[in-house]
């Protein structure tokens, strides 16, 4: 690690504690810690992931670090404070409760910052630097990791109210990804840990949109894709408020349907399926991802439902699944 590095992960290390201390100890913090207490976090919650407020005064963290001996052009490097057009510096943070997002080594690398009023941007992370790559991080995973292991599953949320909720409800297999879309390097470094990823994403359309082209990445590093059954335009913080940590486990996450069932729904609306042409497309495609599949028992049930379905015969499917199975090698 570079002397800059160091000196950006030692910045972090002490605004990880301050922050957090301002929520849980101050009068300057109170309106953090009433806003997580008002998402239902308890107080263990809360210290578990460090979650902290920045001050809503303008040079409260520069003058903190300036007092420690820290240089600001670093501190703008390393997305802590921001830059104004007159060259002025300022906190970036202010006014917002804080996620501190750690490496796989636990250390604080980035935070995110959400508005406790109604603003824009909701949420604000730090600026991506050498240390804090958000195609390569995974919030949470260095706590998810052992219960990743013993579970041989993980399950994907989009936001990090979602994984301190879960966890919170004892699900403890939980990441999400730092507000970007799932890239082939975190897809690769998943699979080295499990064969299944449960793709738990909001149940809206942009979403069912992350969730196919997750889904896609994982299946090319060969992750085996479940896809949880959320519904209502819910995410799975607010799931979890409404109905509690036990439907959340037997509603959403047992109740995962498989990688092929979501595709086969996903993709019928790019296709207008009274049409025979377009009927015909649709099995081509959804016999392209069919033969993918290793399991040769998955790969005839849904042969079946397809012959079922658009009545054609099994014996056709197969042959044509056998088509592509030699093409893949
Ligand atoms: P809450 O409203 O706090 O429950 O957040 P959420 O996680 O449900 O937010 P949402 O589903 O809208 O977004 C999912 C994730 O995308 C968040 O956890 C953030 O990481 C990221 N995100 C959301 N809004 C913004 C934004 O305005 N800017 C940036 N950079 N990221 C965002
Ligand atoms: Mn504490
Ligand atoms: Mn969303
Ligand atoms: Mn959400
Ligand atoms: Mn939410």
């Amino acid at each position: 690690l570079s002397k800059e590095n160091q000196s950006i992960l030692s910045a972090y290390e002490w605004l990880t504690k301050l922050y957090h201390h301002l929520l849980r100890y101050t009068k300057d913090g109170r309106e953090g810690y009433n806003y997580f207490k008002n998402r239902g976090l308890d107080d263990e919650t809360i210290e578990v992931f460090q979650l902290g407020f920045a001050p809503n005064a303008k040079d409260f963290t520069r003058d903190f670090l300036d007092k420690k001996g820290f240089h600001q052009q670093l501190l703008v490097k390393a997305g802590l404070l921001s830059q104004q057009d007159d060259n002025s510096v300022t906190d970036r943070f202010k006014g917002r409760v804080i996620f501190p997002i750690r490496n796989h080594l636990g250390k604080t690398i980035g935070f995110g910052g959400r508005a406790i009023i109604d603003q824009d941007p909701k949420y604000l992370n730090s600026s991506e630097s050498e240390l804090f790559q958000k195609g390569k991080i995974l919030y949470n995973f260095d706590l998810a990791k052992k219960h990743i292991r013993k579970k041989s599953e993980v399950i994907l949320f989009e936001g990090y109210m979602d994984v301190i909720a879960a966890y919170q409800a004892d699900v403890k297999n939980v990441i999400a990804t730092l507000g970007t879309s799932l890239t082939e390097n975190q897809a690769k470094l998943l699979k080295r840990y499990v064969d299944t990823v449960v793709l738990c994403y909001d149940a809206d359309n942009a979403g069912v949109e992350a969730t196919y082209k997750a889904s896609m990445i994982l299946r090319k590093v060969g992750c085996h894709v479940k896809v949880a059954n959320l519904r209502d335009d819910m995410d799975p913080d607010t799931f979890i408020k409404e109905h509690g940590a036990e439907a959340f486990n037997n509603e959403v996450i047992k109740a995962s349907n498989t990688f092929m069932s979501f595709y086969m729904r996903y993709l019928k609306k790019d296709y207008n399926l009274s049409l025979e042409g377009d009927r015909i497309n649709y099995i081509e495609n959804i016999l392209k991802q069919l033969a993918m599949i290793e399991s040769p028992i998955e790969r005839e049930y849904y042969l079946k439902e397809l012959s079922n379905e658009y009545d054609i015969s099994l014996e056709t499917l197969t042959d044509e699944i056998s088509t592509h199975r030699e093409k893949m090698g």
